[in-house]
Formats: structure tokens, sequence, C-alpha cells
């Protein structure tokens, strides 16, 4: 069953739902307030000033509970929703993505440039791969792009990581590899073109170089994105001992690196597809193992359901369900606590949201639609973004639920929360700013969990089974 099926059939669109009993209503909206601004709280007792919990140095206040101060502690570091893994105990899952692209740096030589959505985990991946490549004594250079680089500044940054000691022209007593200095330090003042660089890098010897340029997407110059695609080709051509791993956010491999026909024997692209459930599962298990939290079955089966294959989402969730669990003094976490972080996590996407969007959405705050605008954010966030018409129809088979699509989606795009673009004759649907379909899925998935209350495996669960990316023409299978 595809995942568009099994989330029409739980959210109540599908043939086989029950047209008697419609969805009720939308999240608990209270859940969902600000917090009242009294210094007392609803028995009238004074609430002490919001203070650090630890100092800047990570040490505990005195007034802390020692055992859950700790936990409390760990868990900031076990589940960091804001900050990519480079540890491999938290590391979870990947290891294809990770096999794949060791292979072609070491077997194959190739060039490597691996894409997908945001927050699916590539910058995880590339901090694992670095590791990997320094016990295997690679030279590693990591750059992270901003939306102002230029290759000039790139290079000069990328050359000063490589020792004089490597460049075949001086030999290991000479001066200049006593007194530390880099490939920088025989850099011409103008500015470096890829031809020149090329020249440089082709005369490294004694190591292998492994430039990890991560988020590329950030930069939008077009110089810049054909000045690397003609280092690559220069540098394969050369034979040369350095090879560049790209990484960024892309739909498709030419959305990040055009110029690609000149280059395309010399790369392995890879989409990191959404993260398989089994995969999310570990993800919870290890952040919980790491700072002493036990996460109940139902617990890991509302989180896998909810992350719908982000492992961003997952790791948010678990940090707002352990932090849930902690705040009422609990180790175990359970079902409840997932809930309040998707309370939570649904509140701070709402937050970053403008004006314009928070206000359309008032007025979308009405029961029966949260199912179906969970449809359209959940195939929205699977396919990274822009949905067709038919992505949300496949699944539905009764007229009625046909026609209500339609409206639906023809009303999201009158009052602004969707654009609609035509692309060959097709029209392209996306939601109008980053978090709504975020925010909309989570509402659908706690009003789901709200009314399943029997204990066990929620359908969602059982029944989660992701899209798996389509893989791009030149992604070769992972073994
Ligand atoms: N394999 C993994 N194991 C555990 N946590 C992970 C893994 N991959 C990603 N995460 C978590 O998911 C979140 C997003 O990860 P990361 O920053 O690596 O993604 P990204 O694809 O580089 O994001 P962006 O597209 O914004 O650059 C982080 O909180 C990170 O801790
Ligand atoms: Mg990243």
């Amino acid at each position: 069953m595809s995942l568009s099926s099994t989330l029409a059939r739980w959210l109540g669109l599908a043939r086989n739902s029950d047209p008697a009993s419609p969805q009720k209503g939308f999240a608990d909206k209270s859940a969902l307030q600000p917090l009242g601004k009294s210094a007392r709280s609803s028995a009238g007792t004074p609430i002490p000033f919001p203070r650090f919990r630890a100092t800047a140095g990570d040490q505990l206040g005195s007034q802390a509970d020692s055992a859950f101060a700790r936990t409390r502690m760990k868990l900031l570091e076990s589940f960091t929703p804001s900050q990519p893994v480079s540890d491999r105990k938290r590391f979870a899952g990947r290891l294809d993505v990770l096999t794949a692209v060791i292979r072609a740096i070491e077997e194959q030589r190739l060039h490597v440039v691996v894409y997908g959505e945001r927050g699916l985990g590539k910058t995880s991946v590339m901090h694992v791969l670095t590791q990997a490549a320094r016990d295997a004594r690679y030279l590693v250079v990591y750059v992270s792009c901003g939306a102002d680089s230029n290759f000039d500044e790139v290079f000069r940054t990328i050359a000063a990581h490589i020792p004089m000691l490597f460049h075949s022209t001086v030999g290991p007593t000479s001066p200049d590899v006593e007194k530390g200095k880099t490939l920088a330090s025989i850099l011409p003042a103008t500015s470096i073109s890829p031809r020149i660089a090329s020249d440089i890098l082709a005369k490294v010897v004694g190591t292998r170089v492994v430039v990890v340029l991560d988020e590329f997407d950030r930069c939008h110059s077009e110089e810049f994105r054909q000045n690397v695609a003609e280092l690559i080709k220069n540098l394969s051509d050369r034979l040369v001992r350095v090879q560049l791993v790209i990484a960024g956010v892309a739909s498709n491999l030419t959305e990040l690196l055009e110029h690609i026909p000149s280059i395309q024997r010399n790369i392995f692209a890879l989409q990191v597809p959404w993260m398989p459930p089994a995969e999310i599962r570990q993800l919870v298990k290890n952040g919980g193992e790491l700072c002493g939290l036990s996460f109940d079955d139902v617990a890991e089966d509302a989180i896998v359901s909810a992350a719908h294959g982000s492992p961003y989402l997952a790791t948010l969730l678990g940090h707002h369900a352990g932090m849930s669990a902690l705040n009422e003094q609990r180790v175990r976490v359970g079902r409840g606590d997932v809930l309040s972080a998707i309370t939570n996590a649904a509140q701070e996407f709402h937050e970053r949201m403008s004006g314009r969007v928070r206000a359309v959405l008032k007025t979308y705050a009405v029961g029966e639609k949260t199912p179906s605008l969970g449809i359209v954010a959940g195939a929205s966030l699977l396919s990274g973004g822009p949905f067709r018409l038919d992505d949300l129809r496949t699944p539905i088979v009764s007229a009625d639920g046909l026609r209500r699509c339609d409206e639906l989606i023809a009303e999201m795009v009158r009052t602004g929360l969707v654009t609609e673009d035509k692309l060959e004759g097709t029209c392209i649907y996306r939601f109008a700013e980053d978090g709504i379909a975020s925010y909309l899925w989570l509402l659908s998935v706690e009003t789901k969990l709200r009314e399943s209350k029997a204990p066990g495996p929620t359908p969602i669960g059982v029944n989660f089974t992701p899209l798996q990316a389509s893989k791009s023409e030149l992604s070769r299978p992972l073994s």
C-alpha cells in the first residue's frame, strides 16, 4: 500500500473509511495558546522568576535535583534538533548511504554529490564520512558554503588546510614544511580560476584529500557552480589525488549542480532517501539510551508515525517528549509525552510563520478539515515541496472524497496558503511558506493519535511505509 493511500485511509478519506464517523475536531487549540503572563499559578502561589538550569560551563545549579537534572543535560546532547549529528553513537541508520559514498570515493575514485530534502541528515552523513575518512588517514577539508561563497575564497580556504608537506615540489625537511606552511602560501594574489586550482592540486602527493562542500544549495552564484563543475572535470582528467564531496538541498541533481553533462562520468550522485521506520526507531533508541530515558513501544510508534521519514522531526519530537517526561520526574517516556511533544513542535512551526499565513490558518480551524489538510501536507513533505492534484486524488475513490479534495486545494490557492504553477500543462502546487506543511502534518497526526485511545501500536505506526525517493538517472543503486 502506498503512503498516500495509507494516509488517506487513516485520515478518513479513502474508500474504506466510514462516512458515518466523521473526523472529530481540530487539534486541541488550547494546548497551542501562548503561556499566560501572570506571575501566579492558578492556585495563587507565586511563580519563580525564570532562570537557567545550568551554567555556561554546563555545571548544574545547586538546587537542581541531581539525577533528573543530569538526565536533562544529557537529553540536550542526545536529541539535538538544531544541530547535525557527528558522533557515531548517535548516528542512526544511513549505513547504505555511507557505504555507497565510501565505495564511490575509494573504489571508483569519483567525486560525489549527495542531495535531498531539508533535514534528511545530509550534514550528519558528511560528518560521519569525515570521521571515517580521517580514520583511513585521508586529509579531509570541510567547507560549509554560504550565500556569498565564491570560488576564489573557497579555494583559498581549502588550500589553507593542505600542508606544504604534501606538495610534490618540496621535500619533508624544507623550511616551508618545518614552518608548517600550507598550499595557501603559494597561491597567486590574483583571483583563483579552476585551472589554477587544479594545477596546484595536481601536485598533491603522499596523501589523498577529500574536500566536503556542504550546504552547496545556499550559494546561488551561477559562476561559483560553474567553476566547481570545471574543477571536477579538470581534477578527473588529470587523475589528481583530491576528490570533492558536495552536499545540498535539492529534489534533483541538476537543481544543485548545473553543467552536469560535462561531468556526468566523473561523479557519483546519490539522493538521500526518507529515513525508513526501523532507522527512525533506532534514532529514538540511541538517543534514549545515551541520556538514560526509555521510550515505551507506543511512544516510539507515535514518533515513527509523526516523523514521516524525517530524522529532523524524529529528533525534535524525541527531545520534546523526553523533556515532557522529565518535567514530571519520569524516565519512562509514554504516548502522552509524544502527544505533548507534537503539540509543542506544531506550535514552534506555527510561531515561525508570517502573520499573513497565521491569519489564513485561523480560518481553517474547523474540525473536519484537519485530516484532509494532513493529506495535502503529507504529500508535500514527501515530495520535498511541490505536489500535483493527482498525488492527492489517487488513493481517494469516492466521488465525494474527490470533490472535497479538489475544493480544498482550490480554497487553499484562493486563500494564498498554497501557490499554483503550470508546468507542461500540469498544475504544480506548493505551500506558500516553509513550515506550513510540517505544522499541518503534525496537527493531523495529533488529532489522529488523540482519537485512537487504545494502547498498543497505532494504525499509523504499523502501516507506515515511506515512499522511496526517486533516484536520479545518474544515481547508482545502493548496494
Ligand atoms: N542518521 C542520523 N541519526 C541521528 N540523527 C540524525 C541523523 N540524521 C539526521 N539526524 C538529525 O536530524 C536533524 C537534521 O540533520 P542534518 O542537519 O544532518 O540534515 P541536513 O539534511 O543536512 O539538513 P539541511 O537540509 O537543513 O542542511 C538533526 O537534528 C540531526 O541531529
Ligand atoms: Mg545540512
